[in-house]
This record gives structure tokens, C-alpha cells and sequence, in this order.
């Protein structure tokens, strides 16, 4: 246990309660289908969004079988639940906030593909802050400034998905392995339209100008906000305002610090400045 809140599993933390050790262990012998599609993220980087943009273009490209909620047509990996995933049909999608090393081998071996999301860490742990203020799964955070100073988020990750760092050092590093699309919430929030052409082309699938606009229309902030498959209004003592709350670029500068700032401006270059990552992040 790292707190009440979190427990530390090879040197992942998770939200403590939801998951177990055995779960953990039992993805290493998971079997991956060739057509099974992964979407994984750091938390509150636009994971439901790009489920809700993954699973409109699968339905609108035939075939997908209809579950009443995206969370249980796309669910999270890394979470116990009471289905045999070895019975739905193909294309099976699944959701992740796990690093390469937790998720199955099987995903480096068969083609099923990746889409890793990304966002600016700046806007990444305001989300998280004021998601962690509100989830009765998550510490309540006192206030950004030790949320962010004492490096919960940044350093020594104490927060469910452990570091931002590691996670973006752990993917784009492992990259050759796998079958990986890379995309960021800020290139969805500026050109959704052209992010929608990019998830369908990397899946393979020829959508009509048509059908990628209904995609486009569903994956609104607007429309997901009222989209009881897609909010996740489900999730007890959390508001839909939670997971969909601003959606926009650039909200930190409503809470972090000039200092604050350059503190993840210089970390960025510290940690990963290595990678010659394209950062678009406005
Ligand atoms: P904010 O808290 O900054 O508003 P996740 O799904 O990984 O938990 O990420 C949640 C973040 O994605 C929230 O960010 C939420 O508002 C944003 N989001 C969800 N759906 C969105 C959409 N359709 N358009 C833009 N942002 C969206």
C-alpha cells in the first residue's frame, strides 16, 4: 500500500481496491487477437474521448457488437471483470493506462494495434487535480500547490498511473515493438476532423466523408457531455462535470504558477528531451 488510496504492483500504482496482483499477473498470458484494437493513455489525457471516437467509427464501419455503455465495449484491461473477453467477436477494444511492461506480450507479437494519447502534462494534472478533488477512489488533494510541489504527479508519481514521465518515456521508447499510433489531445482538440481521418486510417478502415462527420459530431464536448454512454455519469459519487469538464487547451493557466510552469517546461527537457518529441502543445 502506498497510501489508503493507492497500492504499488512492479512499480505501477493503482487505484487501491479496484484491481488485484493476480489480475495483474494474469495479463502476461492474455491472448491478443490480431484485430483487437488497444487504446492507451496516461489518466486524464482524453481516454474517453478516444474511446468514444474508436468505437463510433467500428460501429459505423459495421460489425461491432452493441454494449450499453462505451466503458463495457472498450473496457480497461487492467481492471477484474466478470466476462470471458475470449468470446467477443472481433474487433474486440480494450483501454489501458498500464506501461508496456503490464500489458500482454502478446500485443508486441500480433498485429492488433495501439493508439497511445497523449496531452500536455501542464493541462494533464490540472484535469487529475481536479478530478482527484472530486473521485472518492483518489486522495483529495489540498490544493494544485502540493499536488504539483511535492511531485505526486511529476517525481515520485504518487498518483494511480504512477509517473507522467515514465509513462511517455515508456511508450515512445518501446515504440518499434509495437503496431502504435501516437496522437495528442491537442491535435484532437485542434483538427478533430483530421485526428478522426487518422485513427480511421491507421485502422484500416474507409469511412465515407458522411460517416466520418456523424463520428466527428458524436465525439463533440457537447454532445458527449450528454451522451449517457459516454460520460460516465455511471461512476458512483463522481459528477458527468468530472470526466467531461472543460475540455479545452490551456486551462492551466487558470491554476499553475509562472514558476509552476517552468518547473514542467524545464523537467520536460530534462526527462525527456531526449526523445526529439514533438511537443504541440497550442
Ligand atoms: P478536463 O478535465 O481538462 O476538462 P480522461 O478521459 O483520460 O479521464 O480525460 C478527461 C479529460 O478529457 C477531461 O479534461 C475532459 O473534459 C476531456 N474530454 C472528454 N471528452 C472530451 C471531448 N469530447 N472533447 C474535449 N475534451 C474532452
Amino acid at each position: 500500500m502506498v497510501s489508503s488510496f493507492l497500492c504499488c504492483y512492479k512499480n505501477y500504482n493503482f487505484i487501491a481496491g479496484l484491481t488485484t496482483a493476480e489480475h495483474i499477473d494474469s495479463l502476461q498470458s492474455f491472448e491478443v487477437q490480431d484485430s483487437d484494437i488497444f487504446l492507451v493513455t496516461y489518466p486524464k489525457s482524453g481516454t474517453i474521448w478516444t474511446q468514444q471516437i474508436i468505437i463510433s467509427i467500428c460501429e459505423l464501419d459495421g460489425g461491432l457488437k452493441e454494449y450499453p455503455m462505451n466503458w463495457k465495449q472498450m473496457p480497461w484491461l487492467e481492471y477484474p471483470m466478470p466476462e470471458e473477453y475470449s468470446n467477443r467477436p472481433s474487433p474486440r477494444l480494450f483501454t489501458s493506462h498500464l506501461t508496456p511492461t503490464l500489458l500482454p506480450p502478446g500485443l508486441k507479437t500480433k498485429k492488433a494495434k495501439v493508439i497511445y494519447v497523449m496531452r500536455n502534462p501542464k493541462d494533464n494534472v490540472v484535469s487529475y487535480y481536479h478530478f482527484s478533488s472530486e473521485c472518492c477512489h483518489l486522495e483529495t488533494p489540498t490544493s494544485i500547490e502540493p499536488f504539483l510541489q511535492i511531485k505526486q504527479f511529476l517525481f515520485f508519481s504518487l498518483v494511480a498511473g504512477s509517473s507522467w514521465f515514465d509513462h511517455i518515456r515508456d511508450w515512445h521508447s518501446n515504440k518499434d515493438q509495437y503496431n502504435i499510433l501516437f496522437l495528442s489531445y491537442e491535435d484532437m482538440i485542434l483538427d478533430l476532423k483530421g485526428a478522426v481521418k487518422k485513427i480511421c486510417s491507421f485502422l484500416g478502415k474507409n469511412l465515407s466523408e458522411a460517416a466520418i462527420e456523424q463520428v466527428v459530431e458524436k465525439a463533440t464536448f457537447k454532445n458527449m457531455k450528454n451522451d449517457p454512454k459516454a460520460n460516465y455519469e455511471f461512476v458512483p459519487k463522481v459528477r458527468v462535470q468530472n470526466f467531461m469538464r472543460k475540455g479545452q487547451i490551456g486551462d492551466w493557466k487558470n491554476l499553475l504558477t509562472a514558476e509552476q510552469s517552468q518547473e514542467v517546461d524545464q523537467l520536460l527537457q530534462e526527462k525527456l528531451g531526449d526523445l526529439s518529441l514533438k511537443f504541440i502543445w497550442e
